[in-house]
């Protein structure tokens, strides 16, 4: 009993760090609260005699054609404003007073005694505007600069090597580079593989080069590629506030690997005396140099070969191009006979990096209908002809989804405390087991051979130690009691389990 609580306990203080996790993470969280705040309206320069300048100093970046407001207020009392250009002094009077076609006076001058619009932005109006406020015995000044657009020229993809397709290994990194020589501002490179969006392994540089506010912006992709990834698009895609639609230059890679490793293929329910087609996919790029199939008494006696395409009296091999590095290698059989089924088969495949050789064994029995059994009972390798490491491979989108370490420590000490947990619970439900066990239930359940399939490993073990005990002797009795304390248990939980269903 006094065990028991100890438990509930051990649960107890488990769950209260569980809870007490998500706090904390916030708390983190809320420290960034309260950081300076740029408001739109800056008071700028000197406060002369409680008069303030209202201005915005951000950058504004306009397309040619468009009209651009330059807003400059003033609090309190002023005399006059004038903006300055480089080349150029332009009174407010004179552009209320309409002097200049190109640009006039803002619908609203509440806060913005001093503000213009230029009606169609052009290359000249590119620069910084300052905006001038004189007041009684000074003046307030607010500089702002304006970017007028230069559409960024083509986009290059930087390639030395000749040909339609860029050839990139799967086992080490290459490095591509896109440029686009001028834009104003420096245009924005990302970079797609067919739909997906691999920017994350770029790195963009922006230099200056040469005429006013122009920038030169070079990308370097530098990533693995996966064979998967065979035939895609690799496309490098400008972004600019001059272009409606991002422009672009791409390429197909090909990525060369060597013929992707499986485990052993079975094919099942095979008819004796029928003909019979094995078809083995593969992957493999470049195409494969050498391709044949070779069979005899074990895979490690392989006495006899056959070239593909190619036959024997009653074996015909060939093989279909899917595309993109894909094949399926067939063997055609005629008149399947038991002796075909005792021999081993491997479809040996080179290519200019390497061999692979794909085991494959052809039965006559009835497909396995867990895979699990055949994986424990024959070759420790699960014999369906789908494979888990190609999976792997072929669906290796794994970089988006990663979490962050904190959420994967997190995760972890989650998980280690419910274990706790679980296992306290357990040893509290254990020691109650000890205490009022009936034997009447636990023989019950040794009698019912179908459980032992159903259950994971060490429940299924202990149990089968159990029924081979009963099945040896006749005193189940002794069983319980010999097979000590453990093992009981066990065969208490699943009995548990097996009462319900039957209920
Ligand atoms: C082999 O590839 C073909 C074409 O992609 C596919 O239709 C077929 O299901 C594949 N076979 C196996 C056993 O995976």
């Amino acid at each position: 009993m006094c065990k028991c609580s100890i438990s509930v306990c051990i649960a107890f203080v488990a769950c209260c760090v569980v809870f007490a996790l998500p706090e904390t993470a916030l708390g983190q969280q809320e420290y960034d609260v309260g950081e300076p705040n740029d408001g739109e309206v800056v008071f700028n320069g000197v406060r002369g005699s409680d008069v303030a300048l209202l201005f915005d100093s951000e950058e504004v970046i306009v397309n040619p054609g468009d009209p651009l407001n330059l807003d400059c207020g003033v609090q309190g009392e002023f005399r006059s404003c004038v903006w300055e250009t480089a080349s150029a002094t332009y009174q407010i009077e004179d552009v209320y007073s309409n002097l200049y076609s190109w640009m006039g006076k803002p619908p609203v001058e509440e806060n913005n005694q001093c503000g213009i619009i230029i009606n169609s932005a052009n290359i000249e109006h590119h620069g910084i505007w300052t905006c001038k406020v004189y007041v009684r015995g000074n003046s307030l000044v607010g500089k702002k600069k304006v970017v007028v657009t230069i559409k960024p020229t083509t986009p290059v993809l930087e390639i030395e090597q000749s040909g339609g397709t860029l050839e990139v290994s799967n086992d080490e990194e290459t490095e591509v580079k896109c440029s686009v020589a001028g834009a104003r501002p420096a245009a924005d490179i990302r970079w797609y593989l067919g739909d997906k969006d691999i920017t994350v392994f770029a790195a963009a540089d922006q230099t200056p080069n040469g005429e006013e506010d122009m920038h030169k912006t070079v990308s370097t992709l530098s990533r693995t590629f996966e064979p998967s990834e065979n035939g895609r698009l690799l496309t490098c895609t400008v972004m600019h506030q001059t272009l409606v639609v991002p422009d672009n230059a791409s390429i197909p890679i090909s990525v060369i690997f060597k013929p992707i490793e499986k485990p052993l293929s079975t094919y099942y329910q095979i008819v004796p005396g029928s003909d019979y087609e094995v078809r083995l996919n593969f992957s493999a790029n470049p195409s494969p140099t050498t391709t044949e199939w070779r069979y005899g008494e074990g895979f490690q006696n392989l006495a006899t070969s056959i070239p593909v395409p190619g036959a024997t009296d009653r074996y015909t091999t060939s093989v279909e191009e899917l595309g993109d590095g894909h094949y399926t290698a067939k063997l055609h059989i005629s008149g399947f006979t038991d002796a075909d089924a005792n021999q081993r088969y491997v479809l040996f495949v080179e290519n200019r990096l390497g061999a692979t050789q794909y085991q494959v064994k052809l039965s006559m029995d009835e497909a396995p209908l867990d895979g699990d059994s055949e994986y424990r009972d024959h070759d420790k390798i699960p014999p369906t002809e789908f494979s888990v490491s190609e999976g792997i491979v072929f669906d290796g989108e794994m970089e988006s989804n990663a979490l962050s370490g904190g959420a994967v420590a997190g995760i972890v000490i989650v998980i280690l405390i419910v274990v706790v947990a679980v296992v306290a619970a357990g040893y509290a439900r254990y020691r109650q087991m000890f205490c009022f066990a009936s034997r009447a239930e636990s023989k019950a359940y040794i009698q019912d051979p179908e459980r032992n399939d159903a259950d994971n490993g060490t429940a299924n073990d202990a149990v089968k130690n159990s029924t081979d005990h009963v099945n040896g002797k006749t005193d189940t009795t002794a069983v319980a009691n010999g097979n000590g304390n453990l093992e009981q248990t066990h065969v208490e939980e699943i009995n548990n389990g097996k009462k319900n269903t039957d209920v």
